[in-house]
């Protein structure tokens, strides 16, 4: 246990670095002590499912090499969050916006709240606002897009309520248990958006 305390007697060393902090949730850098994590979300196939990935066992080296790169910062059009819920910190999810170093202003975004009994809370909702936010203010993107396929209604639920609207469909191109589900594209441009009460960036005094 560390000597020094903050006020409210954390912890300063164990507790993880955060970069945003909302109401429900705070967002900080990925990290090599939620690999484990990250291994056993990725292996969770009805998770995989509803991000639209193609569900196998993944083992945690396989897992880890597939996120080093990234938790090295190496691709540098791929910006990661871990995401924490308020007020313990407890890690709950990552994210991430991609694909936003081209010359249109256009940036591709990705959740995932691992745990099934952490949704359906506001986190992914308030997470998702609180990254619009940072790549609108920040990256100064001007259109995030993504896709989910039209089962994920939770996803939809969050995605409208944080600020995404739907802009189409790919009639048919998912395929669950042997039958055909469409998958709904949607985005959010930085003029239509209405930020959150708290920043992701904070405002000049
Ligand atoms: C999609 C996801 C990020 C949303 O995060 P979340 O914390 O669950 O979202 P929220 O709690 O903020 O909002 C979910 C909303 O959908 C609603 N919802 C959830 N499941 C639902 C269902 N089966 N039918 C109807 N509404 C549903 C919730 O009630 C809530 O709406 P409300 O606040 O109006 O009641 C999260 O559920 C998740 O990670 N799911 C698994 C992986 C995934 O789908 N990733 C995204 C792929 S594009």
């Amino acid at each position: 246990m560390s000597e020094e305390r903050d006020s409210d007697g954390a912890d300063p060393i164990a507790r993880p670095i955060v970069n945003i902090v909302g109401e429900r949730v705070a967002l900080g850098p990925l990290h090599r002590g939620l690999l484990s994590l990250l291994a056993k979300w990725d292996n969770d196939f009805r998770t995989i499912d509803l991000g639209g990935g193609d569900p196998r066992p993944v083992t945690a080296e396989e897992n880890a090499a597939g996120w080093e790169p990234l938790l090295r910062g190496e691709r540098d059009d791929w910006i990661g969050f871990a995401v924490y819920a308020l007020p313990d910190l407890r890690p709950i999810g990552v994210m991430n916006i991609r694909d936003f170093t081209n010359p249109h202003g256009t940036a591709e975004f990705g959740i995932t709240i691992g745990d099934p009994g952490e949704r359906g809370r506001g986190y992914g909702t308030e997470a998702t606002r609180l990254l619009l936010d940072y790549a609108f203010t920040v990256l100064g993107v001007h259109n995030v897009w993504l896709d989910t396929p039209a089962y994920n209604v939770g996803a939809l639920r969050a995605y409208e309520k944080a600020g995404f609207r739907e802009i189409g469909r790919r009639r048919g191109a998912r395929v669950l248990a042997g039958r055909r589900y469409d998958v709904v594209l949607m985005d959010c441009v930085a003029e239509d958006f209405v930020p959150p009460a708290k920043r992701a960036m904070p405002e000049i005094d």
